[in-house]
């Protein structure tokens, strides 16, 4: 049985205090943004919880899909690396990036830098998409991080990516291995335009003819399961979870992760879906358990 931990938008706060040069453009709306809003959504005590509970379930693998960062600052990024050391090494930690990680050209440099051994492959070489082995799973992370024009939080994975994940997808095949796909941006979405996958169709096309076992993402901030059209009939779960670090009382859920217990082989995996999140009482408890696959 392999244990994977998914948590997804920890947006860490406090925000670094930022430049003056460093507020133009999009960052310069998104600072705005986190001041009158988000600064009271995104709680670090509530993180704390969160990244708490989950290291005591001691899972085989922690997947975090996106949004470290707010509006980019140099600053988070140093930040951010110190966070995910917080929740193990890179060779159990997997991260790939979201739109506010990407919010600006330069944070692609700066995510690079500092982050670079969390999302890379077994060979340590970094690109999307990339492939980590570990049991029998095979994560394959996925960069929809793209930046964009203030107001604007859509993702793009291009068609170069969508290449190279449809041969990574069908070369898996002949290995037994469950492929859990990491991206920041759902597939399937109620969230505004403004906010969508635009490349998403090309994505669904892609997973149909060649298949995955799960995907895990971010970006909306809700609890959320689609199923996607895979091979033959099959379907594939596509799992949301909120922001690690939600306060309750926002307009979106309050902060969870999930674990995923993945046992069996090709053709017969088991998955079971437990849900940890922020009780009324200010606690971290166990939520939902249910049968996700098998
Ligand atoms: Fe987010």
């Amino acid at each position: 049985m392999f244990k994977l931990a998914h948590l997804s938008d920890p947006h860490l706060a406090p925000l670094p205090a930022p430049r003056w040069s460093e507020l133009i453009n999009k960052r310069a709306t998104g600072y705005i943004n986190w001041q009158q809003r988000r600064r009271f959504i995104h709680d670090p005590a509530v993180l704390a919880a969160i990244v708490t509970n989950v290291n005591a379930q001691s899972p085989d693998h922690i997947a975090v899909t996106g949004d470290i960062a707010n509006i980019a600052l140099a600053a988070e990024f140093a930040k951010g690396r110190d966070w995910l050391e917080s929740l193990g090494s890179a060779r159990d930690v997997t991260f790939v990036p979201g739109n506010h990680d990407i919010y600006v050209r330069e944070a692609a440099r700066f995510a690079e830098r500092q982050w670079s051994a969390y999302m890379s492959d077994d060979d340590g070489v970094a690109g999307f998409p990339f492939v980590r082995r570990r049991g029998n799973v095979a994560l394959i992370g996925l960069s929809t991080g793209v930046p964009t024009a203030p107001f604007l939080a859509t993702g793009w994975l291009g068609a170069k990516q969508l290449a190279e994940l449809a041969a990574v997808l069908n070369g898996l095949k002949a290995e037994n291995v469950f492929r859990v796909v990491l991206i920041h941006h759902p597939p399937i979405s109620r969230a505004g335009r403004q906010k969508r996958l635009l490349d998403a169709p090309v994505l669904k096309r892609i997973i149909a003819a060649h298949g995955a076992d799960l995907l895990l993402h971010g970006h909306d901030h809700l609890h959320m399961i689609n199923w996607l059209d895979g091979p033959k009939g099959t379907r594939v779960p596509a799992v949301g979870v909120p922001s690690a670090s939600a306060a309750p009382g926002s307009d979106k859920d309050a902060a969870a992760y999930n674990i995923y217990r993945i046992d069996g082989a090709g053709g017969a995996w088991r998955c079971e879906l437990i849900s940890h999140g922020l009780a009324s009482s200010g606690e971290v408890a166990q939520q939902k358990r249910f049968t996700l696959i098998g």
